[in-house]
């Protein structure tokens, strides 16, 4: 009797695991019917031959590694194919390579592709929900709320803030460095931090010993995130969370959102007081410096956490980027007495030795200028940045299917001989007015372009050209470093340099 039971049992087993097995095939056929349009795709436009195709994982192993690693075989194959797109798989995620200029602006300016990559997600917890990765829909309406925001009357505004944190910056941190190699990234990204907690959040920063905590977490949560894209297992919520990564990523995020939480709901408190008081007295609002988080408060269209996440994607995106612009332009300084020389002349020129600078100084400084910019050339903070396609499109003759994902190789076409002669040359006067005539627009893209382009490009390039000149004017910058060659790459998120950004400072007699 009870060995009948067993039998039927196993019977009963047997069933639902066959119904099972037939049921996971049933789904598997079903999702490739549903991919289709992508292996046909694939097939037609070709795939990277750096790598064999593996089942399941595709290409994905070639990209394991560290954040130099990704970097190296990110330009490797977006280099070694020709003017064609070339395709790779990371496990079921078809992408594709684009490096020439024409590619660029088929993509960048298509409604078709303005959607960020699926890859970008693992952005959020760190970046928050906003701006940069918002979907579209959703991103239209806060684009257009944020734009006023940064118009060139608040901009101007904002220099003083600029200038006040250059000053602090040379006077209590570079001058306790000076004759010492050291690595300049960290004092940098501390007054960056400091700028935008200002301009953003209208806090100003007593304290930079909390600012500094700060600057170290978000490091750290920036190589979580960026490990978190190429390492295909740690897609998988269940696979990450079982990590320490996990832990260490919701302790730094909670961190910060709790810092921007509580300054909302103070500010948002005392705009509701002041809106009484303003009512009732007219007082002159333009006289006061109105941030980033009062304008939203006050067009009040967005949620408390739509406000939230988008004041984290400013910190976040205005933040690292200006900074690591600036180190990298302290570096090329240092590596060019020469170009050096020019740009000090110029800030003498133009400012003197003694006044603070001005927000009307900033745009004479055209040398300046074209040194920042030909530093973005060769070191470009977004080297690859990821769209991901909503609906087939056309690109070079080639149909790039929906649900791909493209990455844009600005750092393969900013050094290709053919849009830049004797690339690894550093030569400011690329950025003459004639030579950037001669050029495709979309042959320099350091803020991206399009519709979806850095809403803090000028904001940007001013605080940089404001940091650095500050320092120029001071000090002469010397580096360890002997040739652009010399500054090893990653991409941990944004471009760094491997080897730090080591600097040393002299004190400049005033001649
Ligand atoms: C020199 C410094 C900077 C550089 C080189 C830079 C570069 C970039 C790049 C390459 C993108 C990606 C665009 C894309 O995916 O197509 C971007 C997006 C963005 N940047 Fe910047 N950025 C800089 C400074 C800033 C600053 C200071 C802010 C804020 C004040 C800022 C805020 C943003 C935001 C919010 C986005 C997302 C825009 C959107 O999707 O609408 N950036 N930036």
């Amino acid at each position: 009797m009870y060995s009948i039971l067993l039998l039927a049992d196993l019977g009963l087993m047997n069933t639902l695991f066959m119904s099972i097995i037939f049921l996971v095939i049933i789904w598997y056929l079903k999702w490739r019917r549903s991919r289709q349009h992508l292996y046909e795709a694939a097939k037609k436009v070709g795939l990277t031959d750096c790598q064999k195709e593996l089942p399941i994982l595709g290409h994905s192993l070639y990209y394991v590694g560290d954040a130099e690693r990704i970097m190296r075989n990110l330009h490797y194959v977006s280099s070694k194919s020709s003017a064609t797109p070339v395709g790779f798989w990371l496990a079921h995620r078809l992408f594709f390579c684009l490096n020439t200029p024409e590619q660029m602006e088929a993509v960048l300016s298509s409604p078709k592709c303005l959607e960020k990559d699926d890859l970008y997600r693992f952005s959020k917890p760190l970046g928050g929900n906003g701006l940069f990765s918002l979907d579209v829909k959703t991103w239209k309406v806060h684009r257009k709320l944020i734009m006023p925001s940064l118009n060139q009357r608040i901009l101007d505004k904002f220099v003083d803030v600029f200038v006040e944190r250059s000053n602090v910056l040379i006077n209590d941190v570079l001058s306790k460095k000076v004759g010492e190699l050291f690595d300049v990234e960290e004092s940098i990204t501390v007054t960056s931090l400091e700028i935008i907690t200002q301009t953003a959040m209208g806090m100003k920063c007593a304290d930079s010993e909390s600012i500094r905590v700060l600057f170290e977490r978000i490091t750290r949560a920036f190589e979580i995130l960026y490990m978190r894209m190429f390492n295909v297992h740690l897609h998988f919520d269940f696979i990450f969370n079982l990590t320490k990564l996990s832990n260490e990523q919701k302790y730094i995020v909670d961190f910060f959102k709790n810092f921007i939480r509580s300054v909302y709901y103070e500010k948002k408190e005392e705009f509701l007081q002041k809106k009484e008081k303003v009512e009732e007295a007219q007082i002159d609002e333009c006289k006061q410096r109105k941030v980033f988080l009062d304008h939203l408060i006050e067009v009040s269209q967005l949620t408390d956490e739509e406000i939230i996440n988008e004041v984290q994607t400013f910190m976040i995106g205005g933040s690292d980027t200006s900074a690591t612009v600036v180190s990298f332009v302290l570096i090329c300084l240092g590596i060019f007495p020469e170009y050096q020389q020019k740009v000090y002349d110029e800030i003498v020129d133009v400012v003197g030795l003694e006044r603070n600078f001005e927000c009307t100084d900033i745009p004479k400084l055209k040398y300046l200028e074209k040194f920042v910019k030909e530093t973005m050339r060769l070191f470009p903070i977004g080297p690859f940045i990821i769209r991901k396609v909503t609906e087939d499109m056309e690109v070079d003759g080639h149909v790039l299917p929906k649900d791909s994902g493209l990455f844009l190789c600005i750092f393969t076409i900013h050094r290709n001989e053919k849009y830049y002669p004797n690339p690894m040359k550093f030569d400011p006067e690329r950025f003459s007015p004639e030579e950037i005539a001669k050029r495709h627009p979309y042959a320099y893209l350091p803020f991206s372009a399009g519709p979806r382009n850095c809403i803090g490009m000028k904001f940007g390039m001013i605080e940089v050209k404001t940091i650095v000149a500050t320092v120029a004017r001071r000090y002469f910058i010397e580096t360890s470093f002997k040739s652009v060659e010399d500054v090893r790459l990653k991409q941990s998120f944004i471009l760094k340099s491997c080897l730090s950004f080591p600097i040393k400072l002299t004190e400049r007699v005033a001649s």
